[in-house]
């Protein structure tokens, strides 16, 4: 088992106890299998790894090493679900400084006039695709964003080559980007439609940028069936990933409003922005769900580590710890030992990390009394992203249900949408 859940750090007294909510889970778990609870349609994430053909994936690898050969730059377009887990399994699996051959930049995520120049500008210089991503056809951000690559890649290479130049993901019939897809001729995948933006980074999505980075997406497809497996029973004794749903929603009602995931990796910073997206667009509803935060240790102990030693208690903390690194570093000798160093000499940096790791444990859940949870993966590899994609996407699916809201619709998103609309005087607003 290479995902594991802990309560080690809990107080006594908020540690849910299993033994009262057996019987709860099971309904829940069969609400989910039987696809019977609220928004279930959109439960199509549930068994997607099992049913995507091998003539998908062959056409997504296909495409994707068509791509890497003749480009040197992706873009990615697309806001929300439509990036987000794409970032965080590149940023994941590839870290600071990707040596991969192909560049990706994700673009139509914000409407920021500067961000939007600066990349416009750097993509004259590049010889560069485009995947976009949108599920309604319809994102502004990523419409905009997405003509104005589109006609400056038209203009550098003429239609013809530029179409080719181009995938989109969207909806298979409905959706101005199918449309215009459709016209152009581009190369389309399908986002199925039982399966909502944040749950879909193990559909095309997901895999067709991954795929263009060099990942190996029949890996990730792997370890999400792993997932598929390995949370499938009803059992609360046995599913860690209704474990940590359960403890969630017990921490919550005893009080704790908010959640902030704390991991020791910069490399999974964006993995925590897309577990936030997951968490507050699947719950947030009805005034009710925990609010998401994160953080990263240790850079954040020296800011934030003042707040969660001696703040406001408002809050629990969820620790996502990688214990084996994929690249490690030892601290070398120096003769003057004038930084008083050498009593760490040939000490590893996990090492060194590892001892944060637990010492920091014990300021915030001994001192500082806050309840922790902790999750603990041996190693972060493509396998093991793709089970715990979907150890957090079962778990959040328990959550919601156990919170009382409908976990896969996100009605709160239009209203901004509908405002801005009406006040850019788009037809029919
Ligand atoms: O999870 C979601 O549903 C959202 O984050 C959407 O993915 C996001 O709003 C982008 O929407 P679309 O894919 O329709 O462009």
């Amino acid at each position: 088992m290479s995902i594991k859940v802990s309560f080690d750090y809990i107080q006594p007294e908020m540690k849910v106890n299993f033994d009262d909510f057996v019987d709860k889970v099971k309904d829940i778990d069969k609400m989910i299998n039987d696809r019977s609870g609220l928004g279930s349609y959109y439960l199509g994430w549930l068994d997607y790894a099992n049913k995507i053909s091998k003539d998908e994936i062959d056409q997504i690898i296909n495409k994707a090493n068509e791509f890497r050969k003749n480009y040197d730059t992706l873009v990615l377009c697309g806001i929300g679900g439509s990036y987000l887990g794409a970032k965080a399994a590149v940023d994941a699996l590839r870290g600071f400084k990707n040596k991969d051959k192909m560049e990706i930049i994700y673009f139509g995520n914000i409407l920021d006039p500067n961000y939007i120049y600066e990349v416009y500008e750097y993509l004259k210089t590049r010889n560069y695709c485009i995947c976009v991503v949108s599920k309604s056809g319809s994102t502004t951000e990523t419409s905009v964003c997405f003509r104005l690559i589109r006609d400056l890649l038209e203009k550098k290479v003429g239609k013809e080559k530029a179409a080719k130049a181009i995938v989109s993901i969207t909806d298979k019939t409905k959706g101005s980007l199918r449309k215009l897809s459709d016209l152009n001729k581009y190369s389309t995948f399908d986002l199925p439609d039982n399966i909502g933006g944040r749950f879909s980074v193990i559909t095309p999505v997901g895999l067709f940028p991954l795929a263009c980075c060099g990942i190996d997406i029949k890996e990730l497809l792997n370890g999400i069936k792993a997932g598929m497996k390995e949370y499938s029973s009803n059992n609360i004794y046995e599913n860690q990933a209704y474990q940590y749903a359960l403890e969630r929603i017990y921490l919550y009602n005893k009080g704790y409003k908010v959640e902030m995931l704390a991991t020791y990796e910069n490399r999974l910073n964006y993995f925590k922005e897309w577990w936030k997206q997951l968490y507050d667009e699947s719950e947030g509803k009805d005034g009710k769900a925990v609010l998401t935060t994160s953080a990263t240790f240790t850079t954040d102990l020296h800011s934030l580590g003042q707040f969660i030693q001696e703040g406001n208690k408002m809050f629990y903390e969820t620790i996502l710890y990688i214990e084996e690194p994929t690249h490690d570093m030892v601290v070398p000798h120096d003769n003057e030992d004038y930084d008083g160093l050498n009593y760490l000499e040939g000490k590893k940096i996990s090492w060194i990390n590892e001892k944060a790791y637990l010492g920091t444990l014990m300021a915030h859940y001994q001192i500082a009394n806050n309840p922790n949870i902790t999750i603990t993966v041996s190693k972060l590899d493509t396998f093991e992203l793709g089970r715990l994609f979907f150890f957090f996407m079962k778990a959040c699916a328990m959550s919601g249900y156990l919170l009382g809201v409908n976990p896969f619709n996100q009605p709160g998103v239009e209203v901004y949408k509908k405002n801005m609309f009406k006040l850019l005087g788009k037809p029919g607003y």
